[in-house]
């Protein structure tokens, strides 16, 4: 292996000649973007792929989830986890909703069901988990509340692309499901993203907000721009064909990353849970600095010394920026976020290296970054 950098994730791309092929038709049409024909069969391809009885394209995940609440109607509290990209509370916020923080499970850290209820009040109207890591929600009790309490269940299945639990896509759970086409997602579309739902109205709902409010020459209201354009739609036809090498090269890097790291004292994998097909779209690590005998960001620190940059993702809880120090309640005047109320969250923050994992890694890769890790724990040790 030669001693280049090893990055947390490199983006795949399908064989030039392919892509080259795929966009043939878009020069030939000069029909670059606005609903066209590429855009038109990566809905349908996607539909059938996900199993969703609905499905929009966007831009990005990012606006596909804050035009969803808008396009939903979604107002006043939305329970949500801090452990996720900025981008799901920035939606919330963006939309014009207040996000209150629910503690996640300390096993796969995604929103912990039994945290819920006690959050929610009078003006409360959705619930907002997110499939971190590609690791499902508890979805059977998420829905039960959601249902009883008479709330809109909205995923952000950003990380969840070709997950299944029981043969079922990610996209079969809630009422909206949004994913992101992001570049350095296991399924791209270089920036891009979707949502798939069940309420038929909001199809042309959603149509219309990312295109200006307009659908066939008429203006129906006001929305923004955030439609997909021809070359992503074309990049998103040519990945979906080669969707299954990808996951089974990545499935193969995490098998090797388990070889070495299940079982190490104060190292905590995660392990696919029984029913469930992941993606493998990355590989979460917490080191335990007691029981491991260094901390993870003395790890990060020597494997950066050695040309390899896991990251700390996510770190910061979406709670616990800087900035947000200063910000109160406008009616309560109490801090409107307040990391101390998640400390599972906070703690698996503070623990969390995801390490490198993409298709073309080579395994000795992994093996190099193993050794590194475990060098530091023999060195303290
Ligand atoms: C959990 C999560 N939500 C939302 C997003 C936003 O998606 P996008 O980058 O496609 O806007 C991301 C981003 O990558 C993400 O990781």
């Amino acid at each position: 292996m030669r001693n280049e950098r090893i990055l947390v994730t490199r983006s795949s791309l399908p064989p030039f000649e392919e892509y080259v092929e795929e966009i043939r038709s878009v020069f030939e049409s000069h029909w670059l973007t606005n609903m066209g024909e590429k855009h038109r069969i990566l809905e349908g391809e996607l539909k059938r792929f996900l199993n969703a009885e609905h499905l929009c394209l966007f831009q990005n995940g990012h606006l596909a989830l804050e035009m969803s609440l808008q396009a939903m109607g979604i107002q006043g509290e939305v329970i949500t986890t801090p452990f996720t990209f900025a981008s799901t509370t920035w939606a919330i916020l963006r939309a014009g909703c207040k996000p209150v923080f629910c503690d996640i499970d300390p096993v796969n850290y995604t929103l912990d069901p039994e945290q819920v209820e006690a959050r929610i009040t009078e003006r409360t109207t959705a619930i907002l988990p997110v499939h971190v890591y590609g690791h499902l929600c508890n979805v059977e009790a998420l829905k039960e509340i959601a249902d009883r309490r008479h709330l809109k269940l909205i995923y952000d299945a950003a990380h969840a692309f070709g997950v299944r639990y029981r043969g079922k896509s990610a996209a079969c759970f809630g009422d909206l499901s949004m994913y992101s086409f992001h570049a350095t997602k296991v399924f791209h579309t270089i920036e891009g993203g979707a949502v798939t739902f069940r309420d038929p109205e909001l199809e042309d709902r959603l149509f219309r907000i990312k295109n200006f409010g307009i659908q066939e020459n008429v203006t129906y209201g006001v929305g923004g721009n955030a439609k997909m354009n021809e070359f992503e739609a074309a990049m998103g036809i040519c990945n979906l064909r080669h969707l299954e090498e990808e996951i089974r090269r990545r499935e193969q890097r995490y098998l090797r990353y388990m070889k070495w790291l299940r079982g190490i004292e104060g190292i905590t994998v995660s392990e696919i849970p029984e029913e469930t097909e992941s993606n493998y779209a990355y590989f979460p690590v917490l080191f335990d600095a007691e029981r491991f005998g260094e901390s993870r960001d003395a790890v990060c620190e020597r494997l950066n010394r050695n040309e390899i940059y896991p990251r700390k993702y996510f770190w910061p809880c979406t709670n616990a920026f800087d900035f947000q120090k200063e910000f109160r309640d406008p009616e309560s005047g109490a801090p409107q976020f307040c990391p101390e109320e998640t400390p599972i969250a906070a703690r698996v923050s503070s623990q969390v290296l995801t390490l490198p994992i993409y298709a073309s890694l080579p395994l000795e890769a992994v093996d190099k970054i193993c050794t590194c890790i475990l060098e530091g724990r023999r060195a303290s040790g």
